[in-house]
């Protein structure tokens, strides 16, 4: 029996307006995650800001804050038992020139096009998945969520 590990994909507003790229992306999240719960929603300003209260300080922090809020998001918990890693690898480097020149067939190298329109965020940490989860989907509960661990996954 292996445990299983959540994660949190936020898909940006960029690729939830282009249809090929968000049919492609959720084909991934399916194919690869047991999706837990999915939402759309439109961040407010104070939320994105509240959301992103780490990078505050980083001179992209207010383009960041406006293209979150630019359009609908996709909110994803999905579970692997290698959930948090498996997403970012998939996702690939933050960096869009990266990514297209290293690992172009990640989902950033393939549908990126700023640091910014890179696409989607993945938690970086199970800690962070737990607290960023908790953000946003309040009501969810991490204990019944666990009681399912008798699932063999793989
Ligand atoms: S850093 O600089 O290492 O702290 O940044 P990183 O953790 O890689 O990224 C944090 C989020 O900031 C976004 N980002 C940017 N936005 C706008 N402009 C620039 N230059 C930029 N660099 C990073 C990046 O997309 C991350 O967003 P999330 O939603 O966490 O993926």
């Amino acid at each position: 029996m292996q445990k299983l590990q959540l994660s949190l994909a936020i898909i940006k507003p960029h690729a939830v307006k282009n249809p090929v790229a968000l049919s492609y992306i959720r084909n991934v999240i399916k194919n690869s995650f047991i999706v837990v719960k999915t939402r759309r929603i439109c961040l407010e300003k104070e939320t994105a800001e509240d959301f992103y209260k780490e990078h505050i300080q980083k001179f992209f922090f207010n383009r960041l804050i406006t293209f979150m809020t630019s359009g609908s998001i996709d909110l994803h918990i999905i579970s692997h038992t290698n959930a948090v890693k498996l997403w970012r690898k998939m996702l690939g480097p933050t960096k869009v020139y990266k990514a297209q020149f290293e690992e172009p067939n990640c989902l950033r190298g393939m549908f990126g096009i700023s640091d910014t329109r890179n696409v989607a965020h993945g938690s970086d940490s199970v800690t962070s998945a737990e607290r960023e989860i908790k953000f946003f989907f309040p009501e969810f509960s991490f204990y019944d969520w666990h009681t399912h661990d008798e699932i063999t996954y793989r």
